[in-house]
């Protein structure tokens, strides 16, 4: 068991960051610069495994999203994909499903999106501009808190799960998606698309410099599995645990408070 207070990750190191506040700035001004493209660029550089991706969690609580009377936040939300799914996961049940995300561009893309969506009279999700770190909401609101790809850009991730825990109702689960470390031979191979190929790609179609080098660079950063886990409990989860996805080049963190 890795020792947490020993760990000296604090959160996301965008270039130019230097504390909280410049992180968040230089994290939404990224994702604001690549808006336009984003969605082109995930299925084009996951070959499209983004979707069985959001599927998979979006399955993970069926229970939850089964519930007409549930309430869902959908954090980091970005063009609204994981919303989307637990959307469509939820069939001819309508629980109330918010994406909250702080660039307002990325928001606008997401709302585009459910305006288009045929989903629209089971109730599309909501969207609102908020920062992960400082929710506009009151204790025990939810009972689902999502993040997929968008957790390990926080400036502080023990604050981050503070946060949803502070959000959740008692007995509420979250489940947090993001990339991880495949390892053996697969991962060798990962690693040169990640590393080398996947930056070049994603800085040519969008035409920014920068985002697509930072995504493998905080790739390596976030903590590992078995860290993460511990770093869930300290912060306020009763259980937590982690799945990996596709040799573990994305998992699911699930926590239940
Ligand atoms: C890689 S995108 C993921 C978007 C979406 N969840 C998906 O699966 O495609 C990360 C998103 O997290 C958002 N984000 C990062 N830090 C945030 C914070 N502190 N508060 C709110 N949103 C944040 C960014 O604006 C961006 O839209």
């Amino acid at each position: 068991m890795p020792d947490i207070s020993k760990s000296t990750v604090v959160g996301a190191a965008p270039a130019g960051a230097k504390d909280r506040h410049s992180t968040a700035q230089a994290v939404e001004a990224m994702f604001t610069s690549i808006a336009p493209r984003y969605d082109l660029l995930n299925h084009l550089l996951s070959l499209s495994v983004d979707r069985f991706w959001w599927r998979a969690a979006a399955r993970t609580f069926q229970p939850v999203v089964a519930n007409s009377d549930a309430t869902i936040l959908d954090l980091c939300c970005g063009t609204g994909d994981m919303a989307f799914a637990l959307r469509r996961q939820a069939g001819k049940v309508s629980p109330r499903i918010l994406g909250a995300d702080f660039s307002h561009a990325m928001l606008q893309r997401a709302a585009a999106k459910s305006a288009a969506a045929k989903t629209k009279q089971n109730g599309t999700p909501g969207w609102i501009e908020a920062d992960a770190l400082n929710l506009p909401f009151p204790a025990e609101h939810f009972d689902l808190v999502t993040s997929a790809f968008g957790f390990r850009n926080l400036a502080d991730y023990d604050a981050g799960l503070r946060e949803i825990v502070r959000v959740l109702r008692p007995d509420g689960e979250c489940g947090i998606l993001d990339f991880g470390e495949p390892r053996g031979a697969i991962g060798a191979f990962y690693r040169i698309y990640f590393k080398q190929i996947l930056p070049r790609i994603g800085t040519l179609i969008s035409g920014v410099r920068g985002p697509y080098a930072y995504l493998p660079a905080s790739v390596e950063r976030f903590p590992a599995p078995d860290e993460m886990i511990q770093r869930m409990k300290a912060a306020g989860f009763a259980e937590a645990s982690w799945t990996p996805y596709t040799f573990g080049i994305a998992g699911l963190y699930r926590g239940k408070k």
